[in-house]
C-alpha cells in the first residue's frame, strides 16, 4: 500500500503518466492511468500532455511512444523487457525484401524495432491492420515481421498479392489445435476469441479474432456465460473485472509472455524515482519511423 503511495506520489510531482498494456501483471494495470492496446495506447502517449511517460510494456511500445514524443521523457521500468518477435527482423533484412518486391508497399506490425519501422512505409497494429492494408493504393504488399497476423490480413484482403517475413509470436505460438477441440468439449457453448498472433489453423478455427482490445469489447457485448480466450494470461485481469458475471477460461496456461510480466510495482516506483530507463531514439532513424507511425495514426 506504501509503494502504492509513493508511486502515486511521485507521479503527481512529476507531472507523469502511467500507462500500462493489457497483458501487465494486475497489480500495475491498477496502478496505470490508462490500460489498453497497442494501438489505443501509442493514441494517447501523442496525445499526452504529460512530460514524463512511464510505458508499463516491452520496449518497442515505449520506442514507439518516444517516437512521437521526442520532448517527453519515456520510461521503460524493466530495460529488459523486450518482443523477441520485434528482434527477430532486422532493417537489413526489410532493405532486402524492399529490393526483392520494388513497387511493394512494405508495412510493419507495431511490434517492430525503431530501425525496423525506419525502413518501412506505414506502421499497423493488430486492431487496424485490416483497414491500413485495404488503405494503400499499392497492389503487392511485404508484410513484417508478423507471418501469422499477416497471414490474417491476407485472408481479409484477397485482392492484393502479400509477401510474409517469418515472425511470430513464441507465446501465442504455443497454442495447439488440441487445445482448442479440447477447451470446446470441455464448454461447448462458449465461444473462442483469440489473438490473430495465434497460427491461422487457430484463427481459422476461433469464433473471434482480435487485438486485446478487441477481445475484451467482443467478451464485454457477447450473450455468452462462458469464453475461451486464445491471448496472454493478463487479459484476464479485465475481462474478469468488467463481467462478473462471466467465466473465462484460457486455451492453455502457457499463454504467459515473460517479458510482458517483467515489470512489478518495485520497477515502477524506480522508475519514477531514478529516471531509468530511458528510451533514446536516434533523431535521423526516429524521424524515418515517425513518418512510418503517423502514417498509421492519419489512415
Ligand atoms: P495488442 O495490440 O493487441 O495489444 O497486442 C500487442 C501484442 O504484443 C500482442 O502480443
Ligand atoms: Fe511480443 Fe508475443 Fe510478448 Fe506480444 S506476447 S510482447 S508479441 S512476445
Amino acid at each position: 500500500m506504501e509503494l502504492i503511495q509513493e508511486i502515486r506520489r511521485l507521479k503527481a510531482e512529476r507531472g507523469a503518466v502511467i500507462v500500462a498494456h493489457n497483458y501487465q501483471i494486475d497489480e500495475v494495470q491498477d496502478i496505470a492511468d490508462h490500460v489498453g492496446d497497442s494501438f489505443y495506447l501509442s493514441k494517447i502517449c501523442a496525445g499526452s500532455d504529460a512530460s514524463t511517460i512511464v510505458f508499463c510494456g516491452v520496449r518497442f511500445m515505449a520506442e514507439s511512444a518516444k517516437i512521437l514524443s521526442p520532448e517527453k521523457t519515456v520510461l521503460l521500468p524493466e530495460a529488459h523487457a523486450g518482443c523477441p518477435m520485434a528482434d527477430s527482423i532486422t532493417p537489413e533484412d526489410v532493405r532486402r525484401l524492399k529490393a526483392e518486391h520494388p513497387g511493394a508497399a512494405v508495412v510493419c506490425y507495431i511490434n517492430s524495432s525503431v530501425e525496423v519501422k525506419a525502413e518501412c512505409d506505414i506502421c499497423c497494429t493488430s486492431s487496424n491492420a485490416v483497414r491500413i492494408v485495404r488503405s494503400l493504393k499499392e497492389n503487392e504488399v511485404v508484410f513484417v515481421p508478423d507471418q501469422n497476423l499477416g497471414s490474417y490480413v491476407a485472408k481479409q484482403v484477397p485482392e492484393k498479392r502479400f509477401t510474409l517475413f517469418n515472425g511470430c509470436c513464441a507465446t501465442h505460438a504455443r497454442v495447439t489445435l488440441n487445445e482448442l477441440h479440447s477447451a470446446r468439449a470441455l464448454y461447448p457453448d462458449a465461444p473462442v476469441a483469440v489473438h490473430p498472433e495465434c497460427s491461422p489453423e487457430i484463427v481459422n478455427a476461433a469464433d473471434f479474432a482480435g487485438s486485446t482490445s478487441e477481445i475484451i469489447d467482443f467478451c464485454r457485448k457477447s450473450d455468452a456465460k462462458r469464453i475461451i480466450i486464445g491471448t496472454e494470461m493478463g487479459i484476464l485481469h479485465k475481462l474478469k473485472r468488467d463481467n462478473p458475471e462471466k467465466d473465462f477460461y484460457l486455451l492453455t496456461p502457457r499463454l504467459i509472455c515473460t517479458n510482458m510480466k517483467l515489470t512489478s510495482l518495485q520497477s515502477v516506483y524506480r522508475a519514477l524515482a531514478e529516471n531509468r530507463t530511458q528510451v533514446e531514439v536516434e533523431e535521423s532513424i526516429r524521424l524515418r519511423a515517425r513518418t512510418c507511425l503517423e502514417r498509421m495514426l492519419q489512415a
